[in-house]
This record gives C-alpha cells, structure tokens and sequence, in this order.
C-alpha cells in the first residue's frame, strides 16, 4: 500500500491495525557508464513496495535524493548537506508520528546515507528525550541496506563473484533493468585500474579523480535484468520477513 494511493480515511483504518510504515530512502547519483542517475533510488522503492505488498505494510514516499556529496563532479548527480537529510528524515518521521506510526522501517539503496540516517534517528529521538516523551508515540526507527543483506549478497556473488564491486554494481543495475527494461544502457567498459590508496576518499573532485568513470571496482556489464527479478523478489521477501520482527519487538 503505497501512501500516496491511500485516502486519510485508510490511513486512519491502517493505523487501527498496525503502526509501521516502511521509508524508501535512495538517491540522485551517476552510476557509472551504463548505470541510471535515479539508480539507488529506483532500487529501494521498487523493493520497498514489493516488501509492502508482502507485509501488508503502508510504504511512505521515498526520498529520492540523498547525502552523496562525492558525486557531485559527475554530471546530473545532486546531494543534500548530511545537516539537510537529518532534517528532512526526521520532518519525514514526525510527519507521519502525529498521526500515530510508531514503528519506521527505512530501506536503504545508498551507503553514503548510512551515517546521515542514524544522526537522524537520533535527531528523533533527542527531541523526544528532551520534551520528555509526553503524548507523542513511543517513535522508533532502524535502516536497512536492501544490498547488504546476507541472502542478497550470496545471489549478488552466484552471478557476479568478485566483480560485484561497491558502486555501479552490476546486482543493483540489474534490479534497475527489471524495472525500467526501456532505459537499458550499454557501452564499452574497460577493465578498472586497482585505485591509488584503497576504495577511501573524500570530496567530489578526489572521488573523480580516484575512479574516472564512477564505478569502484565493479563490472556492471554483467547485469541481466532477469537476476534483477530475482534480486528484487529475494530482498523484498528478506525485508518483510525481518520487518515483521521489528514490529513483534
Ligand atoms: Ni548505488
């Protein structure tokens, strides 16, 4: 149940019968050159509503541009300020606290968000902590990275072995391919030279100058979009059962 197909009268019954909602959380980011800008973004919300329709869970809108400020020296990516994403997550969770969710289950498609995302939380609940709690619902919220899932990434490395990589993965290029099989892209990629100093670094112009074409060690060539059907339905099955859990706590 996507929130944005829902009338406040639904909500108002869901909310009779369960206080979680799932948040899609992804980002505006190139991916290399054969992966879509909206990658991480596509991925979590396609998974998200999958994991919805399995838990009979409220998806709420995903937020769709998120803290990948080390992109921003490739054309058409765009960042929020990690100070940004806090707000905007935590005016994301009290929105929707007022009416009475309790329980916020983020799914995540982008490692640069993990950090922002639990500053945020604690955002949330630092604001509770020092109203002293009140009225307002008992709010607790948990991240997770669809990708990093135990299952998915024993699918991911069956299909692609140690050339899944860290960005512009060929497993969440695949999963954009299943759901956009029109904006398929292809191009010569060239085997990746190992980078100077390790997969760290800081700012947009050192990230560039450490990976030239934006992927970190991955060979999305090999993406398929049937192995993204296949990823999709693995991670969304994952999530909702691990949802549910959150919710018995
Ligand atoms: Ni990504």
């Amino acid at each position: 149940m996507l929130l944005h197909l829902m009338t406040w009268q639904e909500v108002e019954s869901y909310l009779q019968t369960s206080t979680g909602v799932m948040m899609p959380i992804g980002s505006t980011e190139q991916h290399g050159p054969t992966g879509l800008i909206g990658t991480d973004a596509i991925c979590a919300e396609a998974i998200a509503i999958a994991a919805g329709e399995i838990a009979g869970a409220v998806v709420g809108p995903t937020i769709g541009v998120g803290m990948a400020q080390h992109h921003m020296a490739f054309t058409g990516s765009m960042t929020l300020r990690p100070s940004t994403l806090v707000s905007v997550i935590a005016d994301y969770v009290n929105s929707l606290a007022r009416h009475g969710f309790e329980r916020f289950y983020f799914i995540n498609g982008h490692g640069g968000n993990i950090s922002t995302v639990q500053t945020a939380f604690q955002e949330v609940y630092a604001q509770t902590s020092m109203d002293g709690g009140g009225d307002r619902p008992r709010v607790r919220c948990v991240s997770r990275n669809w990708y990093q899932r135990p299952r998915v990434q024993a699918l991911a490395k069956k299909f692609y072995g140690g050339r899944e990589g860290y960005h512009a993965t060929p497993s969440e290029v695949a999963v954009t391919q299943y759901v956009h099989p029109d904006a398929i892209k292809d191009a010569e990629l060239p085997e990746l030279a190992s980078p100077g100093g390790g997969f760290s670094f800081t700012d947009a112009d050192d990230y560039r100058r450490r990976f030239p074409d934006g992927r970190m060690a991955s060979d999305p060539s090999l993406a398929r979009p049937e192995h993204g059907k296949e990823l999709l339905e693995l991670a969304a099955e994952d999530l909702a059962a691990d949802y549910r859990e959150y919710l018995k706590d």
